[in-house]
């Protein structure tokens, strides 16, 4: 994760999309010049030869593409051709899951900067099989189970990244774990713990806490003891978040979060995390009690609808929190920044917190919950989920193909039964309303 492979990573993105062909395309057809009759047999069995390739040369994989920024159509599946190979210090990945982050629904809007312009494939995250590896990998082999963290681009069926931005997955992990645990759990540990130093018996606000990041950070306040978790998220997703660990559920939706807290902790809180920016993050340092810290990681206030909404960027930015160093000195109070998007030179500092979450994760004590998972075609369906506020949990992308459901028994019995009622005379039958397609719930 060097610093310097940041243009390199931008140069495969190029190199990916000279040979995108997008999967709706007609075949290409091959014309051979005209030649003298000399040439005939030779040219049949080269036109023939091209007819017939042979099956290593058309490798194809399934990638998401952002074409241009804007809604959910923004993201197309296409088909990649040839296999990519992997380089010194890489490897190939064959990918069963990926995790979709908030930032992808901000970079398909054209508001995440570490995602290059499209059309580019985003996902930051990925877990699956090594495939091959390049030289100059001593540390991983053939068959390694591995969870990939990178800048962008694990939105594919395989993947070639450095070996360094891989973790092997432990024993029993599923994949979807495995691709939903990276960026939420690296963010919320290396917050709670590198920047917050929670200790026993402190109070922590966690927005957005039925999301990825926030189930993550509820989990991880309880493996210190007694802590106390104020969490904020839509009504619907209290019972969930509580069972979670969550001691004050409380809906901002209809209340004053603010207001809520101080009833409860008249002085404040000890951390607050704060994910939404604009006025959010004056009303989190506000929150504090003395020595307490805000951690400012996010702007999910800019995000209102499908599309960029420049009422909502000039809102956030006009509310921005600012504060000169005597007032914050006066204060007592800690402001820190985190983004994960721009660790990607530090490759030692996340690989210790990986092995850190991982033997808390061997430990039970952490443990992705998956809201739901969704196919590559289903990749629309997948963002609104989580930007019309749905989810609860993780939202998975899975790269094989949508399969057709197996008939279910009752529903050949139904068939059975019309086939049996076609033979009889026609009666009036009501149509059944349709029913729109549902993600598979975890
Ligand atoms: N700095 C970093 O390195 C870093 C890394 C990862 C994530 N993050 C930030 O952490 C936050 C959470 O990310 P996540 O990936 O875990 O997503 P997430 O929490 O799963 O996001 C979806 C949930 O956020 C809540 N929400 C609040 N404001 C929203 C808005 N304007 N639009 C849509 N949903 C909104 C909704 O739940 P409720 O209505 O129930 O609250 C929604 O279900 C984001 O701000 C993200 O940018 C930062």
């Amino acid at each position: 994760m060097s610093g310097e492979d940041a243009p390199a990573q931008q140069q495969k993105a190029e190199d990916q999309k000279q040979e995108t062909k997008t999967s709706e395309e007609p075949k290409a057809e091959s014309k051979p010049e005209s030649k003298s009759p000399a040439d005939a047999p030779a040219a049949s069995a080269a036109a023939a030869a091209a007819e017939n390739p042979p099956q290593e040369e058309v490798f194809t994989y399934r990638s998401l593409v952002l074409s241009g920024h804007g809604g959910y159509d923004k993201v197309k599946l296409q088909v990649k051709k040839g296999k990519p190979t992997p380089k010194n210090g890489e490897v190939l990945v064959r990918v069963m899951a990926c995790g979709l982050n908030f930032a992808d629904l901000l970079g398909r809007q054209g508001l995440y900067d570490r995602l290059p312009s499209p059309p580019v494939t985003p996902g930051m995250e990925c877990a699956g099989v090594i495939e091959a590896v390049g030289e100059e990998v001593t540390d991983r082999k053939v068959g390694d189970r591995v969870m990939v963290l990178n800048r962008f681009g694990m939105w594919q069926e395989v993947v070639v990244v450095l070996a360094n931005h891989t973790f092997l997955m432990p024993e029993g992990m599923s994949f979807q774990d495995g691709a939903a645990l990276p960026v939420n759990y690296i963010t919320a540990y290396m917050m709670l713990f590198d920047f917050g130093n929670l200790r026993p018996n402190q109070s922590v606000l966690v927005h957005m806490a039925a999301g990825g990041v926030g189930i993550a950070a509820t989990q991880l306040c309880h493996a210190v003891q007694d802590v106390t978790v104020f969490g904020t998220a839509s009504a619907s997703k209290h019972e969930a978040i509580s069972e979670g660990g969550v001691t004050h559920p409380i809906d901002y939706r209809t209340r004053d979060y603010v207001d809520e807290i101080r009833k409860i902790s008249p002085k404040g809180l000890d951390i607050v995390l704060d994910p939404l920016g604009g006025s959010d993050t004056q009303k989190g340092f506000n929150l504090l009690k003395p020595m307490g810290k805000l951690i400012t990681y996010g702007a999910a206030n800019i995000l209102t609808g499908q599309r960029k909404n420049i009422l909502a960027l000039a809102k956030t930015w006009y509310n921005q929190f600012s504060i000169n160093a005597l007032s914050l000195m006066h204060a007592n109070k800690s402001v820190c920044g985190f983004h994960l998007g721009y660790l990607d030179g530090e490759f030692e500092l996340v690989s210790q917190v990986v092995a850190k979450l991982l033997e808390l994760y061997g430990q039970g004590k952490i443990k992705p919950k998956v809201d739901s998972t969704w196919h590559f075609e289903q990749v629309g369906d997948a963002m609104r989920r989580m930007q019309e506020r749905n989810n609860i949990g993780k939202v998975i992308l899975l790269p094989e193909p949508k399969k057709e459901e197996p008939k279910k028994e009752e529903d050949k019995k139904e068939e059975d039964k019309k086939e049996e009622k076609k033979e009889e005379p026609e009666k009036e039958e009501t149509k059944k309303e349709e029913k729109p397609e549902e993600p598979k719930e975890e």
